[in-house]
């Protein structure tokens, strides 16, 4: 791996199925990466064994075992800073971060979130897009902010909520979505092409619409 290959530190805590899809883009050259460590929350998750897998770095920071969430990210962030990633990658991460991991990591932290941002943000995402009624559900990747999945948006993927959906059925489908556009929002930062300026996001210096590009029409345009 050469030493300008963008060094990326990956966070989990459950199954891991994006982590997979990043994984495999590395692999296949598509993102130009390399995935110094994975790290869970929770231990024996099937994150770590995906990464286990493939001969990736593993730490377990139990946040069980700390007394409050500023002592967990103080950990998470000594954790982390040992590998000198160039990009945290927040993959099914269940956890709030407080204040001070957010702003050690500003504009090299990004998530992905099952819905489109604005909407739904927090939990249950899927039962609520079909609860409210809207047609249109998806996923979003976004630089994180202090704003829990309120930080500017990168790109979004959207699925149409079909009459007889389920919030298993439309997770589902959304899922398939997240493991296409977490790759490419990764490799635009590794390929420097992305950047989060003033709580601003900018691709090839164009600046991003409110809520970033969209996915389809990326494509359409390739
Ligand atoms: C994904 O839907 C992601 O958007 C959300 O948690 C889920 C994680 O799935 N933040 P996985 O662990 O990547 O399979």
């Amino acid at each position: 791996m050469s030493s300008a290959t963008p060094s990326v530190v990956i966070l989990v805590s459950g199954s891991g199925s994006n982590l997979q899809a990043i994984i495999d883009a590395g692999n296949t050259g598509e993102c130009p990466i390399h995935i110094a460590a994975v790290i869970s929350n929770r231990p024996d998750v099937k994150g770590l064994e995906r990464a286990a897998n493939t001969g990736i770095a593993t730490a377990v920071i139990d946040h069980t075992q700390f007394k409050d969430r500023e002592d967990f990210d103080q950990a998470l962030v000594k954790q982390i800073d040992l590998y000198q990633p160039d990009l945290v990658v927040l993959a099914g991460f269940m956890r709030i971060l407080t204040r001070d991991f957010v702003g050690h990591y500003t504009g090299r932290l990004i998530n992905i979130h099952p819905a489109l941002l604005p909407d739904f943000p927090g939990l249950d995402t899927h039962e609520r897009a079909i609860e409210s009624g809207v047609q249109q559900h998806g996923a979003s990747v976004h630089f994180v902010t202090t704003e829990v999945d309120g930080g500017p948006i990168i790109l979004q993927a959207s699925v149409p909520v079909e009459n007889d959906d389920t919030p298993e059925k439309l997770a589902q489908r959304v899922l398939q979505q997240e493991h296409l556009i977490y790759p490419l929002a990764i490799k635009w930062f590794a390929e420097k092409r992305l950047r989060l300026d003033n709580n601003k996001v900018y691709l090839d210096k164009q600046l991003l619409p409110a809520t970033g590009l969209n996915y389809a029409k990326v494509m359409e345009n390739q």
